[in-house]
């Protein structure tokens, strides 16, 4: 039977807070999708995720200037608000909080939560105060919205891992749930930012995912070599016109460090750039 579901709209942080606070008195468990909107199918399967494991479902849409570089793409980043409250209305959201930046951040904001050595490598070499920002979006976001769970995607594996250690560090009392990427048709990880491809450019950027596979084609086979792997992954994304990679590591799921050797759990992060003007930076990863 389909419930007639009704979602509330939050702005405010202190209305949040309260929200949760009485959901957490009558002995509701929370949980938290947080999200910068344009939502895919990606981010709806974190809601029914949430949905099985919580008695309520809050889903922030936060565009956060905080992780966006000087020249990156903050003001073009896709807002489709009215289509993402039609979502999780029909996906039976409880509440879905979307703050303006003024309310999250009411100043300069000179308190940060910055992830140490692992958020300045890998995406956070090409984007060094991208996970700063997350990290102190998301912050915020556990100390308002008060959740027991809070679910993110795989696609950006080492956010993930950021947040995890954050949440060990600093004693927030969250379960982090990690849910596997999903994928469009030919194989391209799901994104806000594919909307910013034609048909034709989204078929190209499937190397990415070519180069996963192929990865993990040498690995079944038996190689160990993680230069050797990464150096079939730099053939493949060259062979692609308009790709460029910023960079391809093989790295330990469990510390995130450089590995040399596939002995144990190893995942393959890779970022590439597509096109010049604009230029669009894709990420993906798999375990190898
Ligand atoms: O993954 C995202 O969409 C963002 O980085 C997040 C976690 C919502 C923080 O702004």
């Amino acid at each position: 039977m389909q419930r007639n579901f009704s979602t509330e709209l939050i702005t405010c942080p202190v209305a949040m807070g309260r929200f949760s606070e009485r959901m957490r008195g009558q002995g509701k468990t929370i949980a938290l999708v947080p999200t910068m909107g344009c939502l895919h199918e990606g981010h709806l399967s974190l809601v029914r995720a949430a949905k099985q494991k919580a008695d309520v479902v809050v889903v922030s849409i936060f565009v956060n200037p905080l992780q966006f570089g000087e020249n990156e793409d903050l003001a073009a980043y896709p807002r489709p608000f009215a289509r993402d409250l039609q979502l999780c209305q029909e996906l039976g959201v409880d509440v879905v909080f979307h703050p303006d930046a003024r309310a999250l951040y009411p100043g300069e904001v000179p308190t940060r939560v910055e992830g140490g050595p692992t958020a300045k490598v890998y995406c956070g070499q090409t984007r060094p105060i991208h996970f700063g920002g997350v990290l102190t979006a998301v912050s915020i976001l556990f100390h308002v919205t008060k959740p027991q769970f809070a679910f993110f995607g795989e696609k950006d594996f080492q956010q993930l891992f950021l947040v995890r250690q954050m949440c060990r560090d600093l004693h927030f009392s969250v379960e982090i749930c990690g849910m596997p990427i999903v994928r469009e048709a030919g194989g391209l990880a799901m994104s806000s930012r594919n909307v910013y491809l034609s048909p034709d450019r989204r078929a190209i950027a499937t190397v990415l995912y070519r180069a996963i596979g192929a990865a993990q084609q040498m690995v079944r086979n038996g190689e160990r070599s993680a230069a050797k792997v990464l150096n079939e992954v730099h053939s493949l994304v060259q062979s692609a016109p308009e790709m460029a990679l910023d960079y391809a590591e093989l790295v330990d799921v469990n510390t995130l460090a450089r590995v040399d050797q596939l002995l144990g759990p190893s995942r393959l992060l890779l970022a590439a750039f597509f096109g010049d003007s604009p230029r669009i930076r894709l990420i993906d990863n798999g375990a190898v």
